[in-house]
């Protein structure tokens, strides 16, 4: 059972790129298998700093193959872009990135009725990245999308661009009042794509489980956090896919018995971009500090984080939906100097304590985060390289986040760099269940 499955365990941005990129070097194959370029994996390597939005972060590890799986939207531009980036890095790239001929297509027309969408919903917006990842996601589920493999045949993806944009052209007319799109413009650039995609366009399924069948290891990457899968999450303050564990087998075609390692990623604090419930965020000067600290400004939008105290609650829940085998700590090294860090066990909501997570939105704004109070430490964590160089209150920490769990945590990340991470037996820390 060779698939390891990393996952965001919050709202997104819990640094699953620098785990990623550690795990690359263990394993054959590196596939993506939901959202779009609203993802931003940074990655930093020596003073070199990355961002990829669709290409796993494995490209950079020479031997690793790549997959983006029919479960992500691709948006072709940006995928082409990234591409030539990397090569311009000097990697190779043809023969090791593959992308599913299913894959769904981001177009300018997705992108476009976003903005106006989330315009005319005003002080409801999502907050989106403005990716155009939902429209794409709508298309999809709709059955008028546009796949990968449309893009190979001219004809084809001429028609079928032609009959999307008149809709859309529609929608954006009648309904928004918006201009509409230059359908023969869009086509023209569009269906020149067939020659810089069709080098990487394979049967992703077919790869995978057969390179499965030859005892090849597998890393699933998934893009954002639970609390932002479109089931699972703080409905509709969401992404339009799933990032949690059943993503991977629908956005990748790997059966779930092929899965043996579910790796949640906890970032030491939460943080959120976009709207909706949070309700541990700080609106106070900690908030800030976390910011600033923890450099907390998207990859992809640029737009400052909101930031506040771990929630247990939350992470108990997406734990049990997503069954994590393990937890990585990520930016431990944030929290340095904080004369006292909070943690929310539970919630108060109507009166009663509850440590229920509600993921229903209307409750979810409502709940009062009941917290416990631990002490902070003052030492530079950065240089830690066993759980046991650690501050003794740091590691109480940790051992409240994997009891609190019932996870173990065998990943702590203290510090941006490759370096800066206590991995294997130096790191678990058991849970006392
Ligand atoms: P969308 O995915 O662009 O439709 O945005 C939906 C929600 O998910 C918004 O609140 C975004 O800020 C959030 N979101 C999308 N991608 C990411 C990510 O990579 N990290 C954190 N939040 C994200």
């Amino acid at each position: 059972m060779p698939v390891t499955v990393v996952i965001g365990s919050q709202w997104g941005d819990e640094g699953k790129g620098k785990i990623v990129d550690l795990l690359s070097k263990e394993v054959d194959i590196v596939a993506r298998y939901q959202g779009g370029a609203n993802a931003g994996h940074t990655i930093c390597w020596g003073d070199k700093t990355f961002v990829l939005h669709l290409v796993p972060s494995g490209i950079f590890h020479e031997g690793v193959s790549c997959v983006i799986g029919n479960g992500v939207v691709i948006d072709p531009v940006a995928v082409i872009d990234e591409i030539r980036m990397i090569k311009e890095l000097g990697y190779q790239v043809e023969g090791r990135l593959f992308i599913s001929h299913n894959a769904h297509l981001i177009m300018p027309y997705h992108k476009a009725v976003e903005q106006v969408r989330e315009r005319y919903r005003d002080a409801d917006a999502i907050g989106t990245t403005g990716r155009g990842i939902g429209p794409a996601y709508m298309d999809k589920f709709a059955r008028t999308g546009i796949r990968v493999v449309d893009l190979l045949d001219r004809d084809v993806l001429s028609m079928k661009l032609k009959r999307a944009i008149e809709e859309k052209n529609q929608i954006l007319r009648s309904i928004y009042g918006a201009e509409e799109l230059n359908v023969d413009a869009i086509i023209e650039e569009y269906v020149e794509f067939d020659r810089l995609i069709d080098p990487y366009v394979i049967d992703a399924p077919q790869y995978l489980n057969a390179a499965l069948k030859e005892g090849k290891h597998i890393l699933a990457e998934g893009a954002q956090g639970a609390l932002l899968d479109v089931d699972f999450g703080t409905y509709p303050y969401v992404t339009s896919s799933h990032p949690t564990v059943g993503g991977c087998c629908t956005g990748l075609g790997v059966p779930p018995t092929e899965i043996n390692r579910i790796i949640g990623i906890v970032k030491a604090y939460c943080t959120r971009v976009g709207n909706g419930p949070f309700p541990t965020e700080l609106l106070d000067e900690t908030g800030e500090l976390l910011r600033k600290t923890g450099n907390e400004f998207g990859a992809t939008t640029g737009r400052p984080r909101r930031c506040g105290w771990l929630d247990l609650v939350a992470l108990r829940y997406t734990s049990m939906i997503n069954g994590f085998t393990e937890l990585a700590i990520t930016k431990l090294d944030v929290l340095n100097g904080l004369p006292s860090i909070q943690v929310a066990t539970s919630y108060r909501y109507d009166g009663k304590e509850t440590t229920r997570f509600p993921s229903e939105g209307h409750t979810l704004e409502k709940v009062t985060p009941v917290y416990e109070t631990m002490p902070g430490w003052e030492a530079d964590i950065r240089t830690a390289d066993r759980f046991e160089d650690l501050p003794e209150v740091t590691q109480e920490y940790l051992q409240f986040i994997a009891s609190t769990v019932g996870v173990d945590i065998t990943m702590i990340s203290t510090g941006p760099k490759r370096e800066q991470t206590i991995t294997g037996e130096r790191s678990r820390v058991r849970a006392v269940r």
